[in-house]
């Protein structure tokens, strides 16, 4: 095998490449390459000065995550040559250049902080990005970095993770030049020019400069920006040997610590969920989407087409829905180009992509076709059977169903193989999970081509199968339940969505239905009412709210009320509701405490995501847990459900569940894989 370092000369300058593909991410045999070319270089009497370099688009895009994940598990040890790499690049006795392009980060940003020199392309983009893994830098990063630009500027880098430009770099002494043209010729001429190396470190700061900046309230309660502050400060306060040492006890708290397992779950994760066992890896060729339906989703379903470039023919029955789409679109577009987030050259153009259509016409050339026509069975196997009489051959047909039978819509087509569920969330344009929905007779290859399509349109696809709900909105309906039953037990509306907000969901769940509305529930209860099993518990409140005329925001009235600006506002009605709720179902009201609220509406996300997995309907628990990070705003550092779970501990899951079908009764009762796992030795 080949060395992913190697090392040339020109002109007595020694060049030592990294060349590890993908993206040169560093492992034990780079920094062992490393190494050997440094000591070669230090060793040549011919030698002047050495530049490090990457091969291809990178500089050094991080440490192997890989990596982390065996030392964890226990499988091998930290890399602490990398260290003594460092150290002597530092102490080199000749001038040391890391020459930057592309992504100069984590690992590669603490190489380039122990070369004497940086220089970087204009494009180049440098930082500190471990916290988005629950780590800090482990490599001298914490210690090396304030040395070089003040403590402020490191701490916000290693605390935050943003990374910061080349013209920032230059700016902040970061870096001192920025190489237009080739990168490596700019540095041989760098290098040429350099007489000796020079010092890095030594040069602590003056306490009275010393502040530090305050985490936003987001990263505030986490532990790694915590670290990462911590090790700044330490930088000020020890010579520069102690605070390394500081650096990698606090750096080992992090790796073990469960907010990097959740973290780096999910960074793998969304790698893990495009490989499907059984599907093929389709780059399918997507020049035409045709979209029906130019409702709320409809019309964000083009806009995420043609953000990724996609032309998109958009039809609906009525006339003036969709001249009110394409109005919303083309505002849309201009208010993103007002506040400076694309160009008004880029608007116009996303904007040309989306053109109306007279009824299906020019359709036929379509690639995929998604239907977003009204939630009615009826309505959308009609239509289904339109789009067969017209659709070529090779489309993908597609129904963006959040609840119906994709076998049933199937049905209605000559080809329930090329029918399949993509499920988008709203809204479409900006959420990154798409659903993908496989019936009983989609193909192997149409579910494939359906990941490349969330590819191309830079969405986390994941591959579910068909049932009530699939997966993301079976669970939640368990979770929402809960939310419910609390309040008619006791809990304020406010106090249950504060509860989840504080575990790091983006909203609560009661302030979600009142987004989303509560008469599409209560509407469709409604219908299904003779269905209902009348000695199973079922939430009351809801329709209660809806019958009192509560829909949720659009009335400005649901589980709390709304000022103008939508500011919600607890309100004393909802408290009479619960309280007339209870006494029909017959329950004591009870003063309920933040951590029952918590557990409950965990517990049955988790229950029935077991049940999920059990019936195969999700494949595998990582899949679950990315259509709730992308999807529903369930806290990334947590994990995802079922990583959350399993590392709180499936026992303690599962006793705590049992405990609440001993109260609560059979709709608690756990399921069989739960029980299976919390049987398991933890491991
Ligand atoms: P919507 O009511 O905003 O829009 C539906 C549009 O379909 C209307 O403009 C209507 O005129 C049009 N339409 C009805 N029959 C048609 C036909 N035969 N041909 C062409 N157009 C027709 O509904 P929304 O919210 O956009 O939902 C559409 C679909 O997306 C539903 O299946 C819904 O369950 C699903 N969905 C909705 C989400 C949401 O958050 N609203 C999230 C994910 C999926």
């Amino acid at each position: 095998m080949s060395s992913p370092v190697r090392i040339s000369q020109k002109d007595a300058i020694a060049i030592i490449t990294i060349d590890n593909p993908p993206v040169n991410a560093i492992n034990p045999d780079v920094t062992q390459s490393l190494g050997a070319r440094v000591d070669e270089a230090i060793a040549d009497a011919g030698v002047r000065a050495v530049v490090i370099i990457g091969a291809g688009r990178n500089f050094v895009a991080g440490y192997d995550i890989n990596e982390f994940v065996r030392i964890v598990s226990g499988e091998k040890e930290i890399d602490v040559h990398l260290g003594n790499v460092l150290d002597d690049i530092e102490l080199a006795p000749k001038p040391v250049v890391a020459a930057m392009q592309g992504a100069a980060l984590g690992g590669g940003l603490e190489l380039a902080l122990a070369c004497h020199y940086r220089i970087a392309g204009p494009a180049t983009q440098l930082g500190q990005p471990e916290v988005k893994l629950g780590l800090i830098p482990g490599a001298g990063g914490t210690q090396r970095l304030p040395r070089l630009i003040g403590s402020y500027r490191a701490a916000v880098m290693c605390a935050t993770g943003a990374p910061v430009t080349a013209a920032e770099a230059l700016d902040n002494g970061l870096i001192d030049e920025i190489v237009e043209g080739d990168l490596l010729e700019g540095a041989l001429r760098f290098a040429a020019a350099l007489t000796s190396p020079r010092p890095t470190r030594g040069k602590d700061q003056s306490l009275s400069t010393f502040i530090l900046p305050k985490l936003p309230p987001k990263l505030k309660p986490l532990f790694a920006p915590n670290q990462a502050l911590a090790a700044v400060e330490l930088a000020n306060r020890l010579p520069f040997a102690q605070g390394l040492i500081e650096e990698q006890r606090l750096f080992r708290e992090c790796l073990y610590s469960n907010e990097s397992k959740a973290l780096v779950h999910v960074f793998l994760g969304e790698r893990e969920v495009a490989k499907v066992p059984g599907v093929p890896k389709v780059t399918p060729e997507i020049k035409l989407a045709a979209v029906i339906g130019a409702g709320t989703m409809g019309r964000g379903i083009a806009m995420a087409y043609a953000n990724a470039g996609v032309s998109v023919l958009l039809t609906d029955e009525s006339p003036d829905a969709l001249e009110r789409a394409m109005l919303a679109i083309r505002a849309q577009y201009k208010s993103s180009a007002s506040k400076g987030r694309m160009s008004p050259a880029d608007a116009n153009s996303r904007i040309e992509r989306i053109q109306k259509a007279e009824g299906y016409a020019g359709m036929e050339n379509a690639n995929v076709i998604v239907e977003a026509v009204f939630e009615d069975m009826v309505l959308k196997k009609r239509v289904f059977a339109d789009i067969d009489s017209f659709a070529s051959h090779d489309a993908i047909l597609a129904t963006n169903t959040s609840s119906l039978d994709i076998d049933q819509i199937a049905a209605a087509t000559r080809r329930p193989e090329r029918v399949i569920g993509h499920h988008f969330f709203s809204p479409a344009q900006v959420m990154r999970l798409l659903e993908i929905v496989r019936g009983k007779a989609t193909s192997p290859e149409v579910t494939g081509a359906s990941l490349g399509i969330a590819r191309i349109l830079g969405k986390v696809g994941v591959v579910v199968g068909n049932c009530r709900g699939f997966v993301g909105n079976r669970m939640f309906h368990c979770y929402r339940r809960e939310a419910q039953f609390l309040v008619e037990e006791g809990a304020r509306p406010a106090d249950v969505d504060a509860a989840l907000v504080d575990f790091g969901m983006a909203m609560g769940p009661l302030g979600v239905g009142d987004l989303a509305g509560l008469d599409v529930g209560w509407r469709i209860r409604k219908e299904h009412r003779h269905l209902d099993d009348p000695s199973v518990r079922k939430p009351l409140i809801e329709d209660m709210l809806c019958e009192a005329g509560r829909f949720g925001q659009k009335t400005r009235a649901g589980w709390y009320r709304y000022d103008d600006e939508r500011n919600r506002i607890d309100d004393p009605e909802v408290e009479s509701i619960a309280a007339e709720a209870a006494r029909r179902a017959g329950i004591t009201r009870r003063e309920i405490r933040a951590d029952e609220i918590r557990d409950r509406c965990l517990c049955a996300l988790v229950n029935e995501g077991c049940r999920i997995l059990e019936e195969g309907i999700a494949a595998r628990p990582v899949d679950i847990d990315m259509i709730y990070v992308t999807g529903y705003g369930f806290p990334p550092h947590r994990g995802g459900p079922m990583k959350y779970a399993e590392l709180a501990g499936w026992r303690r899951v599962h006793d705590r569940v049992r405990e609440l079908e001993r109260v609560h009764g059979s709709l608690w009762q756990p399921a069989s894989l739960l029980a299976k796992l919390a049987a398991e030795p933890a491991g």
